[in-house]
């Protein structure tokens, strides 16, 4: 029987097994209670409360504008809903960077406010000071390299990262540093398969790619994205299992229709 069948909480522990034992980490990110529900339902390993909020809740252009106290909002909405999957939390673009208390203060609202299983920060070696006084708290940490969204200005372009050599080894060393400081996954966005895999060779804890190939170990999408819900965003990595953009318009079109038309509310719908 595979670890994740048999486990009705999903814990850093069991991702950890299920990557000894090769068994593939399925995550999504969630931002609500009530898709939260049914990706859990559904039986989804890992529930990400992505900073990527700030694109497909809020609107905006980066994920830079969120604050924390948005991000506690949308995690405990999230937990609320969620029976077995592990949820962990983005700290948000200037809630941890600068200075490790800062850092820690951080992790620990997001902890107490909104009883997630984890927090998870942009970076490598510039950050690790924050990751270490975090993960000293006893609160575990979910690294994220590659493609780092809060740094775009630095970057200046969401193109696939670490083609070259010197980007390759940085992206090694940095995911080395993070699991000798104790973090207990990374998710490794947009960058070569190739590269996912040696890196996934290389570790023992769980490599979770967004457009990273097949051979990490694990996959996440952004829901909104997956389901077709924001039609704006199309990368290559991008696998739509929905077109809920079209289903929905097509049910609000309905309803326009039957209100007009009287046809709503007939007479077993009122009282
Ligand atoms: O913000 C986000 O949605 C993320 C995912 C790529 C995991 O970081």
């Amino acid at each position: 029987m595979s670890v994740e069948s048999k486990v009705k909480r999903v814990t850093t522990r069991v991702l950890s097994e299920m990557k000894l034992k090769g068994e593939k980490i399925s995550a999504l990110t969630a931002y609500d209670y009530s898709l939260a529900k049914i990706i859990d339902h559904a039986g989804i390993d890992l529930i990400i409360v992505g900073d990527s909020a700030s694109n497909v809740m809020a609107g905006n252009e980066t994920t830079l504008p969120i604050t924390l106290d948005q991000m506690i909002y949308h995690a405990s909405s999230v937990v609320r809903a969620v029976q077995r999957a592990l949820v962990a939390v983005d700290l948000p673009f200037g809630s941890y960077q600068g200075d490790s208390k800062e850092a820690l203060a951080s992790a620990i609202r997001v902890m107490k406010e909104t009883s997630a299983d984890a927090v998870k920060m942009e970076g490598g070696v510039e950050i690790i000071e924050s990751v270490t006084r975090v993960l000293s708290a006893g609160i575990p940490v979910m690294g994220h390299l590659g493609l780092t969204p809060q740094s775009i200005h630095k970057f200046g372009t969401y193109a696939v990262r670490a083609r070259e050599q010197q980007e390759i080894d940085k992206l090694l060393s940095d995911a080395r540093l993070l699991e000798q400081a104790g973090c207990f996954a990374i998710v490794l966005e947009k960058i070569p398969a190739r590269v996912g895999a040696l890196v996934a060779r290389e570790l023992t804890i769980p490599l979770i790619g967004i457009g990273a190939g097949g051979g990490v170990d694990g996959q996440v999408l952004v829901i909104h994205d997956m389901l077709g819900i924001n039609r704006e965003f199309s990368p290559r990595f991008l696998r739509r299992y929905r077109d809920l953009f079209s289903e929905i318009n097509s049910a609000v079109e309905s309803y326009i229709r039957d209100v007009k038309d009287g046809d709503f509310p007939n007479e077993s719908e009122q009282y």
